[in-house]
């Protein structure tokens, strides 16, 4: 996800441009850069590094005065986060400038057309094929050229552009991208998103998909791709900026929740194709996967529950073995690392200290090392052999969320994948895996579409001292992982256990000030979760149950149940966890706790 702005008007368009900027660096912030219009001539600075890194190279070296310009945040997708590939980009004559949210999935097949047209490329970026595009459909008409650019693309955009060919406007146009139009006295503005121009106009058009905007100072014109005229209302917004960048939402935490069905689409959608499973930036070759003997998993925190999850998968699926480590334990292990081993590190940031060293360790060993991230270029991606990237966009809440879910996915995939490789299960299984998988977004959101009623548990158990959570199997992870989204967010103490080993300490601690949460969904090991749910009902504990729809049993047992949609049990954490983040997020509202900021933590532990 990235952040594009524009401006057109009266004043000098870098100041604005730069300040909306930095009402959208939630939606990236690896990369930035600014393009302006000077005596008919296109003037760019940009920059890997944030926003504030790209305003103090402006100081020093400051653009002309300009009443046009648009302006980038990146979060990269395509090509590292460095100069070359922030945005803006430029065609070969240095005349037609764009700025790009969305990913364009033919771009490879366009650029090499373009190359043997002779169009000469500066960067690895999937965008710069569209100035590239507009180049060699202009003729003598800007608009006439975007649209045919535009009838090439394949994926998702929202464009701003920006051309000497006509000095005094802007074009906007968007498609699965989110693009809207900020109407001002004698200024005009583009942006991904209102909090850009909240500051400066109250009066937005939303461009609706496949729609073309000629924005001037004081006109905006909207046409379909067929170049007919179209007539857009302008809505009043009174909410305020901080809401805005949360796009509505109290905080960033409950924002990235709701995104986790839009995460997971993205990630059917651009790994499953057909019923082929494709890591397109995986650079180790098949042959070496398919010789794996070992897997040992590293990872901290959230990313270590997704990497315990990860080893019931994988093992399930492919009968490789695998072995889940603390990073932190890692790296002061004596290790045995069998021969045929491959190292998964999991991170979200990419930049945990005690991940990045335990990965420099197993690369001194000569082990091949393949990260599952979710930030391009980050340090553990440049020192890992082979990438795959969970594409979750830029997660600004400390508890991770979206991330999780979204490694949880790729895991999922992987397992699939390299059970696909070793033939180590059947294809028509596989089929049946794929089918149940692709339902995981639908059923994500009924779970959201029950925030409520999973409000009102919160409601009537946010004044526990202390909490259980009980899991096993593949749910062992997930009860870990809602233990640890509690205690980080609302500071109430909260363990996760493995249900089978109640009688071997955690019974002790059951008597009714004990909150317990039980996921008793259904799986293999159902009845042995509802043994575990009557010996602490036995001893006064205070249960809430996650269980699958329809089961009725449940409820003659448990009073406080909260229903997930039936799935497939290997699938069923990326389902459950949704219910226990949610649970978490309200118990800490009804705290008062600091939701998006919890005391102590920072979001990405770049020391030890
Ligand atoms: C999870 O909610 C925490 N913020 C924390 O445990 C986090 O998962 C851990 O620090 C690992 O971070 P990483 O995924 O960026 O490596």
């Amino acid at each position: 996800m990235c952040g594009i702005v524009g401006y057109i008007g009266e004043k000098n368009a870098q100041s604005i441009l730069i300040e909306g900027l930095k009402r959208l660096e939630y939606r990236g912030y690896d990369s930035a850069g600014i393009g302006i219009m000077h005596d008919s001539k296109i003037n760019i600075r940009k920059r890997q590094g944030k926003i504030k890194d790209l305003a103090h190279l402006l100081e020093r070296s400051p653009l002309a005065h300009s009443h046009v310009g648009i302006a980038h945040t990146r979060w990269a997708t395509h090509g590292s986060p460095n100069q070359a590939n922030a945005h803006p980009h430029l065609d070969c004559t240095g005349k037609i400038s764009i700025v790009h949210n969305g990913i364009i999935e033919n771009y490879q097949q366009l650029k090499a057309e373009l190359q043997k047209h002779g169009h000469r490329f500066r960067s690895q970026t999937d965008t710069e094929v569209v100035a590239h595009l507009i180049e060699h459909y202009y003729r003598r008409d800007l608009l006439s050229a975007v649209r045919l650019a535009l009838k090439r693309l394949k994926g998702s955009f929202a464009l701003g552009i920006i051309s000497s060919h006509s000095p005094d406007r802007i074009i906007a146009c968007r498609k699965d991208s989110p693009l809207i139009i900020g109407k001002g006295k004698n200024e005009n503005f583009i942006a991904s998103d209102v909090p850009a121009i909240l500051e400066y106009s109250k009066e937005i058009i939303y461009l609706d998909d496949n729609e073309i905007a000629v924005v001037t100072r004081d006109n905006i014109s909207v046409f379909n791709l067929g170049g007919k005229r179209v007539v857009k209302p302008v809505h009043r917004v009174e909410y305020d900026l901080d809401a805005a960048q949360k796009e509505g939402y109290p905080h960033f935490m409950l924002k990235e929740i709701f995104e986790q069905p839009k995460v997971s689409s993205k990630i059917i959608s651009s790994r499953i194709k057909g019923s082929g499973i494709h890591f397109e930036e995986l650079k180790i070759k098949e042959n070496s996967l398919k010789n794996i003997k070992n897997i040992i998993i590293i990872a901290c925190g959230t990313a270590y529950h997704a990497g315990l999850a990860g080893k019931y998968l994988i093992e399930y699926l492919t009968g490789i073995s695998v072995t889940v480590d603390l990073s932190s334990e890692f790296r002061y292990r004596k290790l045995i690392i069998p021969k045929d081993t491959v190292v998964v590190a999991i991170s979200q940031s990419g930049e945990t200290a005690d991940t990045l060293a335990a990965v420099r360790i197993a690369r001194q060993r000569g082990i091949k090392i393949l990260s599952i991230c979710n930030v391009v270029g980050s340090s553990l991606v440049r020192e890992s052999d082979g990438v795959i990237y969970t594409y979750a966009g830029p997660e600004i809440g400390v508890a991770s969320t979206k991330a999780y879910t979204a490694q949880l996915s790729i895991l999922c995939l992987l397992g699939l994948y390299l059970a696909n490789l070793t033939k180590s299960t059947p294809r028509k299984e596989i089929d049946k895996y794929l089918a149940q998988f692709r339902k995981v977004p639908v059923l994500q959101q009924k779970i959201l579409n029950n925030e409520k009623s999973i409000m009102q548990v919160a409601g009537r158990h946010h004044h526990f001292g202390s909490f259980l959570y009980l899991g096993r199997n593949i749910n062992f992870p997930t009860a870990l992982e809602g233990a640890l989204k509690l205690k980080e967010i609302s500071y109430i103490p909260a363990e996760g256990y493995a249900a089978g080993e109640m009688k071997h300490g955690p019974i002790a601690l059951i008597d009714e000030y004990r909150a317990v949460v039980c996921i008793a969904t259904a799986s293999k090991i159902y009845d042995k979760m509802v043994s575990n749910i009557h010996e602490i009902r036995a001893r006064a504990g205070k249960i809430i149950a996650i269980a699958s729809q329809g089961d009725k049993e449940i409820k003659h047992y448990v009073k406080e149940v909260i229903s997930v949609p039936l799935i497939e049990d290997l699938f069923s954490p990326l389902l459950n966890v949704v219910a226990l983040q949610l649970l978490a997020y309200y118990i800490a509202v009804r705290r008062g706790c600091n939701v998006d900021q919890p005391r102590n933590l920072a979001k990405s532990v770049t020391v030890e």
